[in-house]
């Protein structure tokens, strides 16, 4: 069994995950810090000099390795769930959950930006606002249950996670 959080940036699936894995006593799993390690240098980095194209497909590598793993909980980089072959093989044996949040919450949880490729630095909320809207119906179609967490602890998102495990709550 498997726990894949989904999300766009900044909805907090990196700590959640880590976590709910803790509380568990499952393995964890962060899609980008694989694949960091693997490149030896951060995502954002990876996707400025080789391009996107290039990052999604060592993410999808990334995607491949952890669907085999079991009891673990998997955070996924915000871009997974665009490939539906990435939602085809996380899906086995899983629960899937989006971690919804609103752009403001993104944009304040997101970090630098200067280290986010995706986030147009003239205009940080209009692009966040604009690639939020493309996403949230994949989100939506992809995933199990919805946590709406702008204005959770992520330790009581944590909790709500437990209580949709069965026999964890
Ligand atoms: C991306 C989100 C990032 C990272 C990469 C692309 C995206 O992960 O995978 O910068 O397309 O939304 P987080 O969602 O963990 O920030």
């Amino acid at each position: 069994m498997k726990i894949v959080l989904i999300g766009f940036m900044g909805s907090g699936k990196s700590r959640i995950g880590r976590q709910l894995a803790a509380r568990l006593g499952w393995t964890h799993h962060d899609t980008d810090d694989m694949i960091s390690k693997q490149v030896g240098i951060p995502v954002g980095d990876i996707i400025r000099q080789k391009g996107e194209a290039a990052f999604r497909e060592v993410e999808k590598n990334a995607v491949s390795l952890v669907s085999l793993s079991d009891r673990s909980v998997i955070s996924t980089g915000g871009g997974v769930p665009l490939n539906p072959s990435n939602m085809s093989e996380l899906s086995k044996d899983a629960m899937i959950i989006w971690l919804k949040v609103s752009p403001e919450t993104a944009l304040k949880r997101a970090g630098n930006i200067k280290s986010r490729p995706l986030i147009d630095p003239n205009d940080p909320i209009g692009s966040i606002r604009k690639r939020m809207a493309e996403r949230n119906p994949i989100y939506e179609r992809a995933a199990q249950h919805t946590i709406e967490s702008d204005n959770m602890e992520s330790d009581h998102v944590v909790d709500k996670i437990m209580t949709l495990i069965p026999g964890r709550a």
